[in-house]
């Protein structure tokens, strides 16, 4: 049996992008893996998040992992920060990484933009971060979403440097899951950019807590095109907003995208919207709901949270010693 580890920025309400793409496939996971989902607030403070907001966030999205399914009985679900070995891993490994290779991270560059000297070195060593949190339970598994593939080949490289640099075989390497059914779900608004907590329109993303009316509400006034739905996939290249909401629709049915194209092949999308909608208000509603319940109840979500965290702690305190030990570090 595999460990999987994974995580989300507690930095606002989790979207269907989050769902579609992460949440939903680690449920599918939880059987036949041993699974440690934390909610990664130390990654979050690079935003500089209000302290209360992030306390809040952090207990949304716990609540939203167990919402879409995931079994607190039997996965740990935990803030990164009640591990603190996570922090200490990270600056072990951040001495085993050249800036060549931090310097070549996407995200970085997108995130820091033009004014790169002023962008904090949390958001630089971001990566280095995210190799601790998988790399301190020896993780065989990581399910991301197609955009956090190069921070999980980053962390391959440096579980490789730091075995070559100590002539060990200590870390194996984590393997990415990116999965057919892990779709990348992009903004309602601009179908080439992606959907994102942090995009400033509320209209670009349906969050999990959405009413159902403004889910309808939000894929109603979804940007399209003028056109109808194509016969192909292929013969809507041009038509990125388009393809979008045939791939929500494809990844909510389980479907192929082609399958959803050729049943509304020549329809407008009004009728297609209105379908679309109420796929999305059957998937969501539930969880939704759950979600509400499970944050009415701060005691009993929190309790789920120290057991997660006690069980990780446990983990990673054994292999924090190993480690040390294999670095030369003098445990008095
Ligand atoms: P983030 O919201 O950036 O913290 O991402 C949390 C998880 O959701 C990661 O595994 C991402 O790959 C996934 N994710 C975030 N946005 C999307 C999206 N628009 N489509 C698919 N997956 C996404
Ligand atoms: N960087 C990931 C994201 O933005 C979140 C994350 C942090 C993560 N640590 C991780 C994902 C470890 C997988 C494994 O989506």
């Amino acid at each position: 049996m595999g460990r999987i580890l994974s995580g989300v920025q507690p930095t606002g309400s989790l979207h269907i992008g989050n769902y579609l793409g992460a949440l939903r496939n680690w449920v599918r996971l939880q059987d036949e893996h041993e699974g440690l989902f934390c909610i990664v607030d130390l990654h979050a403070l690079t935003t500089h998040p209000d302290p209360a907001e992030l306390r809040a966030w952090t207990r949304n999205t716990a609540a939203a992992y167990i919402a879409a399914g995931i079994d607190p009985h039997k996965n740990a679900i935990f803030p990164q920060s009640a591990v603190t070995g996570h922090s200490e891993l990270s600056w072990l490994l951040a001495c085993q990484t050249p800036l060549g290779w931090l310097n070549r991270m996407t995200q970085f560059k997108e995130k820091a933009g033009k004014k790169k000297d002023q962008a904090n070195l949390g958001l630089y060593a971001y990566p280095v971060l995210m190799a601790a949190d998988i790399l301190i339970y020896k993780a065989t598994h990581v399910p991301v979403g197609e955009d956090q593939k190069q921070h999980l080949e980053l962390a391959r490289d440096i579980a490789g440097a730091f075995n070559h640099q100590y002539g060990v075989n200590y870390f194996k390497l984590p393997e990415p899951l990116i999965m057919e059914t892990a779709a990348r779900i992009m903004s309602l608004r601009d179908g080439t950019a992606k959907m994102s907590k942090s995009d400033i329109s509320e209209y670009s993303r349906i969050h999990l807590n959405d009413d159902n009316d403004t889910i309808a509400l939000k894929i109603r006034k979804a940007k399209t095109d003028p056109e109808p739905i194509g016969e192909t996939l292929e013969s809507m290249e041009e038509r990125p907003e388009a393809i979008n909401l045939i791939g929500i629709f494809a990844a909510l049915s389980d479907k192929p995208p082609q399958d959803i194209c050729s049943q509304y092949t020549g329809s407008t999308f009004a009728p297609f919207k209105n379908d679309l909608a109420q796929l999305i208000i059957d998937t969501i509603g539930p969880i939704r709901d759950e979600m509400t319940r499970l944050l009415d109840d701060p005691v009993t979500l929190d309790g789920y949270m120290k057991t997660g965290a006690e069980h990780a702690r446990q983990l990673a305190a054994g292999h924090m010693e190993e480690v040390y030990d294999i670095m030369g570090l003098l445990r008095v």
